[in-house]
Parts: C-alpha cells; structure tokens; sequence
C-alpha cells in the first residue's frame, strides 16, 4: 500500500491505495489512446486536397488567397499574408518595419528559438525582460527599465497559447513610441476582451506548423491592418516584386530586396480545412484546461497557469502549471516528470534558458556584428549581465510542467484522470524520491 492514508484531495481519487507506476505499480491510465495529432477528415480534407493536386495549380493562387481572407476575417484583422513558416512571419516583419542594424527589441526569455532569432536575422539586439512565473509571460512591470534610446519594439509573445497582457504592453509601446510585433505563433484564436491576439500590435505573426493547434505541415500568417506595411511584406515574400503600393512609388520591375516565402495552393487547402474545426477545438481545450485546472489546483504544490483579468479566450497550446517541489518532499522536477509519464500522462519540462544559449555569443562575435556595432555593445559579459532573468532561470530549471494541446481535448473523464494521477505522485513522493 502507498504512503499517506485519510481523504483523497480531489473527490472519489482512489490512487492513494495503489503503488505508483514508477516503482512497479499500476499505471492509472492503462489502456487509454490520447486525441492523435494532427487531426484531419480522410473524407472532405483529403477531397478538397486532391482537388488542387487534379487542378494542376500548385503554387500560390486563389485558394490561398481565400485562405488568406478567411484567416483575416477570423483574427478581425484587415489584412493577411500567408508565408512559408511562423519563423520567416516574423523575420519579414521585423524587416519591413525597419527594425534592425542597431535597434534593441524587448522580448521574453521564456519562448522559442524563432522569437529571438528573429530579431538577430535583422541585425537588432534582442533585450530579455523577465517573466510574470504565474503567467508564464513577458512581465509588464518589468519592461519600462528596460528601455532605453536604442530601443525600437517590443516582441511580445503569447506563449503557450496564453495571452499576454496587451492592453498594458500598449500602453507602453505608445508612451514610448516603440513598434510591437505579436509572436502569436501559438496562440490562434486567443482574445483579450473579445480581441484576437496578434491584432493588438503593428504586425502579428502566426504558424501552422504540424504540432500546432492550427496544422497544416509548415506555414505561417502575418496580419495587420497597415496597408502600406502588408504590401513591403507581400513584395518581400515575393521576391521584391511590385505589389499594391510597393508598384506605385517605384515604377516596372524588381522594387526592393526581396526573397521567396510562398505557400503552395496545397498548404492552403489543408488551412482551410483545418479552419473548419479550430474554433471548437478551442472551445474544447478552453473547457478541459479549466477544468483540469480546478482539479490539480487543489493538490498543494501544484500552481496551475493564471490568465490576465481581461483574457477571454486562450489557445492552450500547452496546459501549463507550477510545480514547487517543497509539497513534494522534494522531489525533483525530472523525477516528477518521469512518475507522472508513469502513469500515463503525456508531460514535459518545457523549455530551457533562451537568453543563455550560446547562439547570443556566437551573433556578437560574428563579423557583421563587428563591422556595425561599436565594441562597447558587443560586450558580452556585460549584456550577459544585464539580462539575467532569475524568474525565468527558476521558471525553466524548476517549476513548468507542460502538457500537451492534443490531450485538452480528450474527455472530462481523462482530465480527472490527469489529476488523480499527480495526487498519486504527490502521495507516493517520499518512496519516489528514495527510488
Ligand atoms: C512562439 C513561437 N514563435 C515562432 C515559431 C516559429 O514558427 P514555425 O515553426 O512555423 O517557423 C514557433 C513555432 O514553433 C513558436 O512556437
């Protein structure tokens, strides 16, 4: 029998008799087969698919710009434009915003690679501003020191699917005259009082990538209502070709520097099909999170994501909580990992330090840096200093748990299981430990 007799945290939790899966025990989910990913209709997807391959028009073509307006439509955004990737989304509006050689931009440490590299690619410096734990975003209140007369935007990113506090991040950028470009790129159909994330700044940037909520293999969106912006951005992706107003100011030919980030009709017509099925998929992981989240939240140790007050909708790319392993005897993160896959719960640790990784190094010491930047800002040590971030080092090192998109949308009885599978590990953690 396990340690630790009396009431079960959560009601009707019966895995306090049993061993936990860890030590030999029975796993609490046994048999069960999670929502697969990705997700499509072999009857009307795969129609609408060999359709395109049977037209004979694979490249960029109405289908995507029925897509592209459609997905303008849904984010409540004037314009979209779709690219190769969430990545190349980004790079380009950075670049078309001429934020670059020289610029720093303000982002969070707490995301992936892509939202970061983008602002190397544009020869800009990337400033961390530490994390709000609780939200697992950029921290509001931490972004004004931060500033300083090199700053040029600030790259706010929902991550995980959930929110970031726009309306203040705003307020911020207006005051000091700062771009913002969204990295929504995990956060499809999130909204902040019933406003589409991604449409709060000068640009938003989106991917359709495979694990996403929104799959279509690669792919990837920028929105915005700035004409004049969409149009550079439609050029660029287009080799520099003449497009809307880029066409007038310039005359025949090649306008502006320019590379090729086009999507194919095929691309397209699987976005479309997936469009048919995000918003209720949305409602379903909105759902499950909050109910998952009441459960777990009662298990001590366990601190479940909180959303910004004027949140309305989040995407949950990832259902993200807290682990303070003090209520675990002190069981390590790794080990509360590997008993929770046990017991048949799909879990990571998230990600790992960004503004540490040695890609920072390496983009100060390249050549280009060196010819642009006077040697006072490529002093490493120095920015390494200035961009500590304690809250997300603990963040990353000691307390994310994330479980994934596609397990949001099994059933209320699955989330239940969920939980009654971390009370187990919270009652077994002692002998877990000693393991
Ligand atoms: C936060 C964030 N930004 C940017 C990207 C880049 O998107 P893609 O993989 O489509 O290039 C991703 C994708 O993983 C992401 O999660």
């Amino acid at each position: 029998m396990a340690a630790g007799m009396g009431n079960p945290i959560i009601a009707n939790c019966a895995s306090k008799t049993t061993s936990p899966a860890i030590l030999g025990g029975d796993p609490l989910i046994t048999t069960h087969d999670w929502p697969s990913w990705p997700q499509w209709n072999s009857d009307t997807d795969e129609k609408r698919l060999l359709e395109v391959m049977r037209s004979g028009v694979w490249s960029r073509d109405k289908i995507t710009e029925e897509f592209e307006k459609r997905w303008a439509q849904m984010m409540g955004s004037k314009r979209c434009l779709a690219v190769v990737n969430g990545t190349n989304a980004l790079n380009t509006s950075l670049a078309q915003l001429e934020i670059g050689w020289g610029d720093e931009v303000l982002v969070t440490p707490y995301t992936f690679i892509a939202s970061v590299s983008c602002i190397l690619f544009n020869g800009a410096i990337p400033v961390f501003v530490d994390v709000d734990p609780k939200t697992f975003q950029m921290d509001p209140s931490k972004i004004e020191e931060k500033i300083t007369p090199f700053t040029k935007a600030i790259l706010p990113v929902h991550i995980l699917g959930l929110p970031c506090d726009m309306e203040r991040i705003m307020g911020i950028a207006r005051k000091h005259n700062l771009l913002v470009v969204e990295d929504s790129c995990q956060a499809w159909l999130a909204e902040i009082n019933g406003k589409k994330v991604g449409t709060f700044g000068n640009a938003g940037c989106f991917s359709f990538q495979t694990s996403k909520n929104m799959p279509i293999g690669e792919g990837g969106a920028i929105i915005s209502d700035d004409d004049e912006l969409m149009d550079r951005c439609f050029s660029f992706h287009n080799y520099g070709n003449p497009y809307g107003s880029t066409a007038g100011q310039i005359g025949a030919g090649t306008v502006m520097i320019g590379t090729k980030l086009r999507i194919t009709e095929y691309q397209a017509a699987i976005g479309l099909a997936q469009l048919e099925r995000l918003d209720k998929q949305t409602t379903v992981r909105n759902e499950n999170a909050a109910f998952l989240k009441s459960l777990i939240g009662k298990i001590p140790g366990i601190v479940p994501y909180e959303l910004y007050e004027n949140v309305t909708k989040a995407a949950f790319h990832l259902f993200p909580f807290l682990y303070q392993k003090e209520d675990f005897k002190d069981l390590p993160k790794n080990k509360f990992l590997e008993a929770l896959r046990a017991e048949g719960v799909p879990c990571s640790g998230g990600y790992t330090e960004l503004n540490k990784m040695p890609f920072l190094k390496n983009a100060f010491e390249s050549k280009y840096y060196r010819k642009f930047y006077p040697e006072e800002r490529l002093d490493y040590e120095k920015y390494m200093n200035e961009n500590m971030c304690p809250l997300n080092e603990k963040l990353c090192n000691e307390q994310a748990i994330w479980i994934p998109q596609n397990i949001l949308l099994g059933s209320k009885s699955d989330m239940k299981n969920i939980a009654f599978a971390i009370e187990k590990v919270f009652n077994n953690a002692e002998q877990i430990k000693n393991k």
